[in-house]
This record gives C-alpha cells, sequence and structure tokens, in this order.
C-alpha cells in the first residue's frame, strides 16, 4: 500500500465514530466504575481529568500526528521518522495480537451471558455458574486439560463478524460497522443507565460513586491508578491511532478531533459509572449491605454481580440483562476490529499485500491463536495473566518508550507540531511538548516503578512463578524480541519507505497529494 493510493476515511464524522469505537470498550463499562470508586469517588475525578489532559489527549494528538504525517501503521510510520525506531512500530503490533487474541473471549463470554439473561440460566450462585458449569476452570495453572466447546460458537462468530468488517475496508468496513454500532450503544446505553435509576436504591450507589473522599487525592497510587485508566480507556500506546489517522485525508484538523474523541469516550465513561453504580446501590441496599461490599472490579463485576442484580430486578429483567450484554458485546467489537486492524495494515504496509488475503492469512491466524487457546479449562489463567502483563510491560512500557525517543532522542516534536498546526482550528501551544517530554514520561515512570516493586515483592495473584514466566513475562519480553527481529529484516525498496530525511514525505504534505 503506497501512501499515494492508501485507503481513506469517507467522513471526518466516519473517523471520529470509529476513533470513539475504538476508545469505548469493555474497559469503559466495568473498569472505570470499580476503578473510580476504588480510589476515592467522586475525588478521583479531578486526577483523572488531570490525567486526561496531561496525558491522555496529548498521547493522543502524539499518536494522530505520527501516522498522518508518514501515511503509515506504526512500524512504516516509525520507520519512515528514523529507521531504527522500526521496532517500536513492531512491538505495538505484537501488543495488539496479544490483546487481540483474548479480548475477544471477554466478548465471546459477553454473547453467551446475553442469551442466558433471557431466562436468567445462571441459577442463583452465579458465582459457581461462570467459574464452574460455563468456564470449567480448572483448579490450577497447568497443562490444558479439556476444551470448551460452549464459548467456541460465539467465539468463531465474534471472529467472522471482525473478518468480514476488516475485509471490506476502511470505508465500507470499518467505518460503516461504526457508523451502526456507535449509535445503537448510545441508545442500548442510555436504555440500561435510565432503568437503572429507576431501581431502589440508586441513590445510594450515585452516592458512593459522587462523594469525593478528599484524602485519596493526596495517595500517589490514586494518581497512578488514574494515568494508568486513561491509557487503557484512550486506547493510546496500542498504535491504533496511528493506524486510524494514517486513513485521514491531508486536510485534517487532528488536535480538534483529538479533544472531541478524548471527551466522548469520557463522557460514556461517566455514563456507565452512573449506570453501574445506580445498579450496585440497588443490590446493596436488597441485601442490607454497604456498596463497598457489592461494587467489585473485572469479570467479577460483569459476570457475577451484574446476573445476581437481574435475578433480582423487579420489572423487565431480561430486558435490563440484554441491554447491558448487548452493550458489552458492541464495545468490545468496536474495540477488537481497531486492534485487529493495526497487525492487518502493518502486515500490508511491510509486505505490499492486498487487504482481502493479509486479512484472511494474518487475521485468520489470530483467530485461530483466539479460538484454539482460550476456550479451555486454563483459558482464564492464561488470560488473566497475559491480560495484566501486556497492559503493564506492553501498552503503558511502550508508551513510555516512544514518548521518550520521540521527544528525547529523536527529538522530533517540534515537527511534527508544525504538522498539527497546518489544519488545526486550535494552534497547539508549548503546553502539548511540555506534557509529552515532560509530565508524562515521569509519571509513567513512576507507574512502571511502582508495578515493578510489587510484581518483584510478591507473584501477580499467587499464580505459580513457572506459570508467570511463561503466560506473562514470557509474553511482554516476546513480543519485544519478535519486535526487534522483525525490524531487522531488510526491506525491498519501495516508494515512500524512505525516512523523514527523505523528502518524499514532505513533498507528499505540500503538494496535499493522495486526497
Ligand atoms: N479502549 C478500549 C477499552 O476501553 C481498549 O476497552
Amino acid at each position: 500500500m503506497s501512501q499515494q493510493n492508501r485507503e481513506q476515511w469517507g467522513t471526518r464524522a466516519g473517523f471520529l465514530l470509529a476513533a470513539i469505537g475504538s476508545a469505548v470498550g469493555l474497559g469503559n463499562i466495568w473498569r472505570f466504575p470499580y476503578v473510580a470508586y476504588d480510589n476515592g469517588g467522586g475525588a478521583f475525578l479531578v486526577p483523572y481529568l488531570v490525567a486526561l489532559l496531561t496525558a491522555g489527549i496529548p498521547l493522543l494528538i502524539l499518536e494522530y500526528a505520527v501516522g498522518h504525517r508518514y501515511r503509515a501503521s506504526p512500524p512504516a510510520a516509525f520507520r519512515r521518522l528514523a529507521r531504527p525506531a522500526e521496532s517500536l512500530g513492531w512491538w505495538q503490533v505484537g501488543i495488539c495480537f496479544v490483546i487481540a487474541v483474548y479480548y475477544a473471549v471477554i466478548v465471546a463470554w459477553a454473547v453467551r451471558y446475553a442469551g442466558f439473561s433471557v431466562t436468567q440460566a445462571w441459577g442463583g450462585d452465579t458465582e459457581s455458574f461462570l467459574y464452574g458449569d460455563f468456564l470449567n476452570v480448572a483448579d490450577a495453572p497447568g497443562a490444558i486439560g479439556s476444551y470448551n466447546a460452549g464459548i467456541l460458537i460465539p467465539l468463531v462468530i465474534i471472529w467472522i463478524v471482525v473478518l468480514v468488517v476488516l475485509a471490506l475496508g476502511v470505508r465500507r468496513g470499518i467505518e460503516w460497522a461504526n457508523r451502526i454500532f456507535i449509535p445503537l450503544l448510545a441508545v442500548l446505553f442510555l436504555i440500561l443507565v435510565v432503568q437503572a435509576l429507576f431501581l431502589d436504591g440508586a441513590e445510594i450507589g450515585l452516592n458512593a460513586f459522587f462523594t469525593p473522599d478528599w484524602s485519596a487525592i493526596t495517595d500517589g497510587s490514586v494518581w497512578v491508578a488514574a494515568y494508568g485508566q486513561i491509557f487503557f480507556t484512550l486506547s493510546v500506546g496500542f498504535g491504533i491511532m496511528i493506524t486510524y489517522a494514517s486513513y485521514l485525508r491531508r486536510k485534517s484538523d487532528l488536535p480538534g478531533s483529538a479533544l472531541v474523541a478524548g471527551f466522548a469516550n469520557s463522557s460514556f465513561e461517566l455514563l456507565a459509572g452512573i449506570g453501574v453504580f445506580a445498579t450496585l446501590g440497588f443490590m446493596a441496599t436488597a441485601a442490607g449491605v454497604p456498596i463497598g461490599e457489592v461494587a467489585t472490579s473485572g469479570l467479577g463485576l460483569a459476570f457475577v454481580v451484574f446476573p445476581q442484580i437481574i435475578n433480582s430486578i423487579p420489572v423487565a429483567p431480561a430486558l435490563f440483562g440484554l441491554l447491558f450484554f448487548v452493550s458489552l458485546v458492541v464495545a468490545g467489537l468496536t474495540s477488537l476490529i481497531s486492534i485487529v486492524e493495526v497487525v492487518i495494515s502493518s502486515v500490508r504496509d511491510r509486505t505490499g499485500m492486498r487487504r482481502l488475503p493479509a486479512v484472511l492469512t494474518v487475521g485468520g491466524f489470530t483467530a485461530v491463536v483466539s479460538i484454539a487457546v482460550f476456550p479451555t479449562d486454563q483459558g482464564l489463567y492464561l488470560l488473566d495473566a497475559v491480560d495484566h502483563f501486556i497492559n503493564q510491560y506492553g501498552i503503558a512500557l511502550a508508551a513510555l518508550v516512544i514518548v521518550v525517543v520521540l521527544s528525547w532522542l529523536l527529538r522530533r516534536l517540534p515537527a511534527l507540531r508544525r504538522h498539527l498546526d497546518t489544519y488545526s482550528s486550535v494552534p497547539l501551544r508549548v503546553w502539548w511538548a511540555v506534557t509529552l517530554g515532560v509530565i508524562t514520561p515521569i509519571v509513567l515512570g513512576w507507574m512502571m516503578w511502582d508495578s515493578l516493586s510489587a510484581e518483584l515483592a510478591e507473584n501477580y495473584e499467587g499464580y505459580p512463578t513457572w506459570f508467570l514466566s511463561s503466560a506473562g513475562w514470557g509474553v511482554a519480553i516476546g513480543v519485544i524480541v519478535v519486535a526487534v527481529l522483525i525490524a531487522l529484516i531488510p526491506w525491498k525498496r519501495r516508494a515512500g519507505d524512505d525516512d523523514d530525511s527523505n523528502a518524499t514525505v514532505a513533498a507528499a504534505d505540500d503538494s496535499g497529494r493522495g486526497q
């Protein structure tokens, strides 16, 4: 795919919907409410907003700038920026591959749970149902012992939908899918939140969520949690925004788009917090316990607590369940599409492959790994370890290295800022370079130090060391090694392969070629 005939979004709105679709994902619906509650409730919104403005939006703008200026997916974009930087791009591709293989599995669970919610098939003991009847989890990490056919069918369907959308291309596939899914998600979620607000005890949940515990903002770990949440939720550090911005027209207002996508994502996040806490308030009131006892994170919240709540909802429980799980599926699908597109686009830029063969081979391979490994009795352990390590030592570490390399080693921020300012409605001031060059590296460096110390003090979740060395550290480090090796393979020289010192990119900039 040369720069000149690169695919493009049909409209700016189409690009924005796709960017919002990527950002709004599983993390918004169950991760944000719990993280906020656990880190000071209403007071968490202060570090959250500071993190959004000082790291999230500046990094989003940086990824847009790299993708748009170099008109390529991460490896080729970084290579054009400076040849040795190509491996940074492959690192992001590896991260996306790893996330895609397990993210799809959670979406597949949500599909099954949407079905279960019609009759509340999970019964009274939703915890035993999830881990026993549904996932059939082994007693401890070990060799794969059995395969879970119940997850296989929804997982295959999810992968078929993702690959068909990707095969249809940027405009007819990704853009159209988001044009349908994002408004649908907004409507479903609004109905869900309104239904939640009418539940008995909703106000107790909202009070818990919004009552600020101001002492929390003097606690360093609350700030670390806020920055962590912002990276995850905005999809920065994955290379997704580099890829999506590479399909933009030459004359694009990038900072303006980043602001719209960032604030839309946070608005959705806040709405999710309101809906989830109103629902938890209902459960706490019904059980006569404090809200802290029912607020739990991650899988527990979505697949154990929500089914329990649905069991006791007096009016239209099936509708409530369907709205919740279908919202999870839709939010997850649009994020998954964006994650897999990074891998496909990068291989295409590298090999010149056409879209369909790339989707069938690269996308097909990703799907096969996902389908072969995760619907097993070891699936939950693998998912948990891989997710933790690839988030900490993949996304966040890659973001830290990229920011330091671009701002301090290559000193490319001034050139990128000039590029951004060309069509921007709001010129970027010095704050952009200061936040990226100073604040983001300090906070990310601190986060890295904080989590590494915890990691070395005790094994994550008490898992055995052999397991963490392979499924945790092994995967995170393996991705880096593979990225460096791929970047060492020589490129056949083609137009547009040159680095920033070459006139190709600058000429494309000036002439507006490819619009
Ligand atoms: N940003 C996506 C999410 O929140 C990955 O799930």
